[in-house]
């Protein structure tokens, strides 16, 4: 009797907590039952007839959030087929509404800053990574000024200096890495390329002395930087988790470490120098208001963040795409060796003016694979769509996607064909706006206080952006790139493992698309090659 009472006991007491459990598993179903049939139910019976239609989804909070994050390119095709080009679908909870096409990007990317705002969407994910008062940590007005300060220091002069300087990189690179030793081998490209190009970006945009500071301290903090983009951080930016404290600590080591670099050039009594943290340090706001240190320090932070991600992306595609064509990469050897001479002299930037599918290789990885795929902005006035009878409201955000008319066959013959050529005037491949519409030295032209831009309202080719937000690094990024391909495209041939032409899938993990990882490619190196 007393044993089992021993053994009953607690065998009672596991049978009434299971009881509870399966009590509390029945109540959590039939509320989630509930709250499914009633977002169902409220997307059929209330449809809001001058709000775009809302791409079905089962789940409230959750709505479209994992389709669209797993394949965004996809998720926006398959639903424009479904519902038109302006089209809203939940993500996190909130109603976002896509506008895709040129008048969609028009209607985003242009639209009026009564109207549109980026700044609210992204300080989070921002500020605690750049630091305080610069891009969208500070009212659109300054951001206008800040931007004029970063692009005066991006000028032809500056250039002409930057190419010898990312060749150099780019040549000690391939010199010294062990996966480029010997006469051919097999690399997984990706890793390489982000590294070279925090190399050539760091030098010369910020100069040696940064530069020398990557092989020590600097990659360690910008890595840990970085951690603070991860999509997650949209909602925990706040949190106290390992990787933000890492974040944090970094942000504060990195902008000292420009402070101090920043104090001992005032010290120096330095005169005349060219780099950007120079220009910013000696420029002012309007009212002749210096630039703080801690701002020029925070600029220099943005300024590599907001390249490195999307050359280094752009630069793996070449690489990959390369390697999946090596007719074209002969091809470009070809052009060099014409254009340049066969001793190939060391590269400067009045040649790739001399090297136009050096240019289209660029533009046509960019046009399959931009790596900033959505592009958003919170509504600050109810916003009629023109030429329909919609009218955004200012619970919604608006999200631009150019890549999808970069991708579509409106515009581009065979747009999944990655075809460089097709940027020459006469090619059957060429896109629209080089035939039927104008130029974009022939577009209208805006100056938001950082220089006139082209408004880009016709084109369906904006890997750059548009508007009062668009990219002031795109000429740096062209020569940046342009400069990296010529040198790997004298010293190596490339092509895939398996002897195909297939590429690799995107990875949309991150906030910039980029390519999955282990992304491998044979290389082998040309006689004559001048590593
Ligand atoms: C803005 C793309 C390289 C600095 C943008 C935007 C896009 C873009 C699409 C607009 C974002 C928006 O409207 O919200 C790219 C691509 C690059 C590249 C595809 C390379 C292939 C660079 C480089 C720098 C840079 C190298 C710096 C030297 C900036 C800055 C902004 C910007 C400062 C302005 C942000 C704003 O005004 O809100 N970029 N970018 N980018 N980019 Fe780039």
């Amino acid at each position: 009797m007393g044993v089992l009472q021993v053994i009953a006991g607690p065998l009672s007491q596991q049978f009434s907590q299971l009881g509870t459990f399966s009590q509390i598993g029945v109540a959590i179903a039939s509320f989630l039952f509930v709250a499914v049939a009633l977002n169902v139910l409220q997307q059929f019976l209330f449809k809001k007839p001058n709000e775009p239609p809302l791409v079905f989804h089962w789940f409230p909070i959750i709505g479209s959030t994992i389709t669209y994050g797993m394949d965004p390119p996809r998720f926006f095709k398959e639903n424009r087929e479904k519902y038109g080009d302006c089209f809203t679908f939940i993500l996190l909870g909130k109603k976002t509404t896509v506008y895709v096409g040129p008048k969609g990007n028009d209607f985003i990317l242009n639209g009026k800053i009564r109207d549109v705002n980026a700044e609210e969407i992204y300080t989070v994910l921002t500020t605690p990574v750049f630091g305080k008062d610069v891009v969208y940590d500070c009212p659109n007005s300054k951001l206008m000024e800040q931007k004029k300060f970063m692009k005066i220091a991006l000028t032809t002069d500056a250039f002409r200096q930057y190419v010898p300087i990312i060749s150099d990189e780019v040549t000690n690179y391939l010199k010294r890495s062990a996966d480029f030793k010997g006469k051919s081998g097999i690399v997984d490209i990706p890793p390489k390329m982000a590294q070279i190009t925090i190399f050539t970006a760091s030098h010369a945009l910020q100069g040696k002395e940064i530069r020398d500071k990557f092989d020590e301290t600097l990659a360690d903090l910008y890595h840990d930087l970085d951690m603070g983009f991860s999509p997650i951080n949209f909602m925990l930016h706040w949190a106290p988790l390992p990787w933000n404290n890492r974040r944090d600590y970094a942000q504060r080591t990195v902008a000292k470490i420009y402070m101090d670099t920043i104090k001992e050039r005032r010290a120096r009594g330095e005169t005349g120098a060219q780099d950007i943290m120079w220009h910013l340090m000696n420029s002012t706001y309007k009212g002749d208001v210096p630039v703080p240190d801690h701002e020029v320090a925070h600029m220099m932070i943005a300024l590599l963040m907001a390249g490195q991600h999307s050359s280094s992306s752009t630069s793996s595609w070449i690489m990959l795409r390369l390697a999946s064509r090596p007719d074209i990469m002969e091809d470009l050897y070809n052009e060099q060796v014409k254009a340049l001479g066969a001793d190939l002299p060391p590269l400067t930037y009045e040649d790739l003016a001399k090297l136009p599918l050096h240019a289209a290789i660029v533009k046509e990885t960019l046009r399959l694979h931009a790596p900033i795929h959505s592009i958003m902005r919170a509504v600050k006035t109810p916003m009629p769509v023109p030429g329909t009878k919609y009218v955004i409201p200012t619970d919604h955000v608006l999200l631009a996607a150019p890549g999808v008319s970069a991708t579509d066959e409106c515009y581009f013959p065979q747009p999944e064909l990655w075809e460089p050529r097709r940027w020459e005037k006469d090619s059957p491949l060429a896109p629209t706006i080089i035939r039927n519409v104008p130029a974009e030295e022939d577009d209208e032209k805006i100056d938001y206080g950082y220089g006139l831009v082209s408004k880009g309202a016709n084109s369906p080719y904006l890997p750059f952006g548009a508007g009062r937000h668009r990219c002031i690094g795109e000429q740096f990024a062209n020569v940046q790139l342009q400069t990296i391909t010529a040198i790997i495209v004298r010293n190596f041939k490339f092509r895939n493992v398996d002897g195909s032409d297939k590429v690799i899938g995107t990875d949309y993990a991150s906030l910039f698309s980029r390519p999955l990882e282990p992304a491998k490619i044979y290389w082998e190196r040309r006689e004559g090659c001048q590593l």
